[in-house]
């Protein structure tokens, strides 16, 4: 696949087929993402991939959590607020949401819901959660989005559908626990992985990009 088409193609992918992915394609996934670059090759990015009953058992625990109204506890802080430019991007999206899917998510109840089908990884056969160690600065924090990224475009080149997931690390102390990730690592985002079903009306929304000239100067 073109470079160019992959990056503007991929999209995240909120409903999968029901066929698990062979461990040597998911590792070739991560083996090339393995080769993004990052500050003097450090390299600060570990994987655990989630599949089968442990999977299950994982979004259970995090659906329990959240019935029980269990506080989250991401390591990385979910934005309590935002500047202008951004705010409006956010509301430009919940506005297009709803519209294309009836979704509204600035209300509490459909967030609740939302969340639910987060923890169940939208049905995906397999999770990714990406992590590091927590005394890493923000430079390290930064490798893990290209990382992140490099990811999702090595999947989508092999016909696979991604979403990274924030909401996947609401219980970051559980989950760690869950997985054998020691305390003094930070969970950075967690993914659904899996091959996408591109009928579903949950994958026939695309998001739009902000007007080029809203984001660069040119300055001679
Ligand atoms: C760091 C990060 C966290 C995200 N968290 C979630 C999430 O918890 N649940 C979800 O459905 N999508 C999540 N997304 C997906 C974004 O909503 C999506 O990337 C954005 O709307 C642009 O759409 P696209 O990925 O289809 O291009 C997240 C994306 C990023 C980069």
């Amino acid at each position: 696949m073109d470079t160019i088409e992959c990056i503007k193609n991929r999209m995240s992918i909120r409903k999968f087929q029901d066929k698990i992915v062979a461990q040597d394609i998911l590792q070739d996934v991560i083996a090339t993402a393995q080769w993004s670059p990052s500050y003097k090759n450090s390299q600060p990015w570990q994987a655990v991939v989630i599949s089968g009953a442990k999977k299950e058992a994982l979004s259970a625990m995090m659906v329990d959590l959240f019935e029980k109204g269990k506080d989250a506890n991401p390591d990385l802080e979910a934005p309590q607020s935002w500047p202008d430019a951004e705010a409006a991007r956010i509301n430009h999206l919940f506005k297009q949401r709803k519209e294309a899917m009836g979704i509204d998510l600035s209300d509490p109840a459909v967030i609740a819901k939302a969340k639910a089908v987060n923890f169940n990884f939208y049905g995906a056969p397999h999770a990714i959660y990406l992590y590091q160690d927590s005394s890493l600065s923000s430079w390290s924090l930064f490798d893990l989005g290209l990382f992140a990224q490099s990811l999702m475009l090595a999947a989508h080149a092999k016909g696979l559908g991604t979403v990274p997931q924030a909401f996947t690390t609401d219980y970051a102390t559980e989950i760690k626990e869950f997985l054998g990730i020691p305390a003094s690592k930070r969970l950075v985002l967690g993914l659904s992985i899996g091959y996408p079903d591109l009928d579903s009306p949950a994958n026939a929304f695309r998001t739009d990009r902000a007007a080029i000239d809203d984001i660069v100067s040119w300055q001679k």
